[in-house]
């Protein structure tokens, strides 16, 4: 590609979208051709294709078998915890997909239905989603490290007429068992579930209830292999929950014919990776990075994708991601910057890198929070590989601000994810709307229409949408960040404007976290902020304020405050830090300052803010905080 490659195919997705998306869409096998590109009939909800037909499980499986190229690995499953190596060609796949397809079916499933998929990182669960795409299902994937009670939200948001699940998942050190958890979900949500599909694994065997469990290999077995549905390019392939600042997570939806043509591109441009490539995102598909680059992209890129069921560091050592890298011959490789954090702490030097062959591989990328420079400065030096930060949102489903490889190589800026890939407008817009100006910071928004695969509305909610993502600057969507444009079109992300906060790479809501504390008998007021973490990036602490009267010791109610939060919300929140303070810093109308506390965490200069309503509390507050906070990344 030429050096101008980027600017004129940046250029030619924003001014002319609909010649640039039906040139990617003809990659994808279509049982009926669109009728419109971009639909802005119902404008500011745009379509995309529509009057197009296709089958999602049909473009990443069958198509490849059809096109001779049946034999090759489709999924490989890498998973240093049951010490299993094994591979899926993609024939092998798709006839296991079809298969439970036709379970599923036989288990009261049809178009249009919902399926939640509550499962570790088995290839039972690449194939539970691939099998509701193919018969027109919208598979709701829950993430398995959220507790019972955030299951059961999603039950009751996505109203499944199955559950597909497991008996365990592996941690280092310790069996989850996922069928007690499903069980009390169950049991919480108001929205009964009448069938439930459970893989046993033989690490912990499950418990069933007779007329509604059914064992995974039982329905195999009765089952007969079911063919791809065509659908329309517009319906509903998954909904995926994130969190929102309400407490009350976000159904993003998306589509089928827009996802795919997104996927595709995203594989090329961004990763420069396609047919015969193997593609590994080590993430969950609990997670739209999991949905997209461990399930979608590489598979309807005709690549090779692995499915890794292991941890960076501890399974069995910080060498385990070098390792998968060679012995699959991996050409991209996509985590988060919290998972190299994780090796080079317990591997600075990078010893364990020796000895294994990286000769396929080319290049790294990082995204899912912030990548501080000095990560990507160590991956660099330590891989000799370009690291690519890029920046998106489960919102969005694929990278809105990258490096563009695939097109062009643009060169790197430590902490910035680099220029807007082609088909998103990304700016940054000031208070009153207006475009901000080099290296100011304001609001980073998308100019409409999102492209194709961004998330159509939420589920069953769109007023949701456009309250939360479209009302505050018409004509944009607001992505929740704050950032600047530098003065050579760079993008600069550099935080949440809302109560969001990302933990290990997990997206995470303080004020639900808020909700779990407020609801202890003791507990009179609270706050949680996100403190920096030289591991995680930001990792939850928690103030509290309890009533008068409490007999019991702060260090009883801070336990109790633990456990709480790990059993509403789940393991993953990390939620381990709660300070029993005697007050907490206002604002003379009441707003708790939680931007200030953050500061003092992070032992950041703060300024007094000038509508304070008593001084002397920070002073206590800095007390609490400064020595048990570990310091900024
Ligand atoms: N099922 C059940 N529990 C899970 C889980 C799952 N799928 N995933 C994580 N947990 C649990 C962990 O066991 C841990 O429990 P603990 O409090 O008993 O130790 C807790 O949730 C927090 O997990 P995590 O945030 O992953 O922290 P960790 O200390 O176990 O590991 C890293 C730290 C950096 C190694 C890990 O976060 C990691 O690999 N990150 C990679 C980034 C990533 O995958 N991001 C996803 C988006 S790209
Ligand atoms: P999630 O929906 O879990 O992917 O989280 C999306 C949020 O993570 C974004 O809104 C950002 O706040 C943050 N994020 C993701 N990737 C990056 C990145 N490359 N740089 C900065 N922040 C990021």
């Amino acid at each position: 590609m030429s050096a101008a490659a980027y600017a004129e195919t940046f250029r030619r997705s924003i001014e002319a979208p609909e010649a640039f998306w039906a040139e990617q869409a003809a990659g994808l096998r279509w049982t009926r051709p669109w009728t419109r590109v971009l639909d802005d009939s119902a404008a500011p909800m745009y379509r995309w294709f529509s009057g197009g037909e296709l089958n999602t499980c049909d473009n990443a499986l069958d198509r490849w078998i059809d096109e001779g190229r049946g034999d090759v690995p489709a999924l490989v499953y890498d998973s240093p915890v049951t010490g299993t190596v094994a591979s899926f060609t993609f024939r092998e796949l798709r006839d296991r997909v079809a298969t439970f397809a036709g379970a599923l079916r036989d288990n009261g499933v049809g178009r249009g239905d919902r399926v939640v998929i509550y499962m570790p990182m088995v290839p039972e669960a690449v194939i539970a989603m691939l099998a509701c795409a193919r018969i027109g299902a919208v598979h709701s994937v829950v993430f398995g490290g959220f507790a019972a009670p955030e299951l059961a939200k999603r039950i009751d948001a996505a109203e499944p007429v199955l559950v597909v699940s497991a008996s365990c998942g592996i941690e280092p050190g310790r069996i989850v068992e996922y069928k007690p958890l499903l069980d009390q979900a169950i049991a919480i949500a108001a929205h009964k579930v009448p069938r439930t599909i459970v893989l046993q694994r033989p690490q912990a065997l499950a418990m069933m209830t007779a007329g509604r469990d059914v064992d995974w290999q039982d329905a195999v077995a009765a089952a007969t292999p079911a063919d791809c549905v065509p659908l329309a390019a517009t319906d509903p392939l998954y909904v995926l929950y994130t969190s929102g600042t309400t407490g009350k997570p976000k159904g993003v939806v998306r589509d089928n014919g827009g996802h795919a043509v997104a996927m595709r591109y995203s594989m090329q441009a961004v990763y420069g990776c396609g047919v015969g490539d193997t593609f590994w995102a080590a993430s969950d598909i609990g997670w739209a990075v999991g949905h997209s680059y461990i399930v979608y992209g590489p598979l309807l890129s005709g690549c090779t994708t692995i499915l890794y069921e292991g941890k960076p560091v501890g399974t069995p050592d910080a060498g385990a991601f070098w390792r998968v890298i060679s012995q699959h011959k991996v050409k991209a490789f996509f985590t988060a910057p919290t998972a190299f954090r994780a090796i080079k702490k317990e591997d600075p030097k990078g010893e364990l890198l020796e000895g294994y062959d990286l000769s396929a591989f080319r290049t790294l990328y990082l995204a899912g929070e912030r990548c501080d420079p000095d990560t990507i400065a160590w991956a660099g030096a330590l891989l000799q590989r370009p690291v690519i930060d890029n920046w998106w949102q489960t919102e969005l489903g694929w990278p809105a601000i990258a490096n563009p490889l695939g097109i062009e190589a643009v060169p790197v800026k430590p902490g910035s994810a680099a220029l807007p890939v082609p088909g998103y407008d990304v700016q940054v817009l000031d208070e009153h709307g207006a475009r901000a100006k080099p290296n100011e910071i304001g609001n980073v928004v998308i100019k409409l229409p999102l492209p194709p695969g961004t998330l159509l509305t939420m589920w069953n909610n769109e007023q949701g949408y456009r309250d939360n993502y479209l009302a505050r600057y018409p004509g944009y969507y607001l992505a929740g960040d704050a950032g600047m444009v530098d003065e050579d079109g760079y993008l600069w992300v550099m935080s949440r404007i809302d109560d969001i906060i990302n933990v290990a790479g997990h997206r995470l809501s303080t004020g639900e976290m808020e909700q779990v504390l407020a609801s202890h008998p003791d507990v009179a007021e609270c706050a949680v902020i996100g403190a920096a973490d030289a591991l995680k990036g930001q990792i939850p602490v928690g103030l509290v304020v309890l009533k008068s009267g409490v007999a019991k010791s702060a260090d009883d109610i801070s336990r109790e405050l633990v456990a709480a939060v790990r059993e509403q919300i789940g393991a993953v929140a990390a939620f381990k830090q709660v300070h029993v303070v005697a007050r907490l810093p206002k604002t003379r109308s009441g707003k708790v300052l939680r931007a200030t506390m953050r500061s003092i965490a992070d032992g950041q200069p703060y300024a007094m803010p000038a509508t304070i309503d008593e001084p002397r509390v920070l002073d206590e507050i800095a007390a609490t905080l400064a020595p048990r906070t570990s310091p900024p990344a």
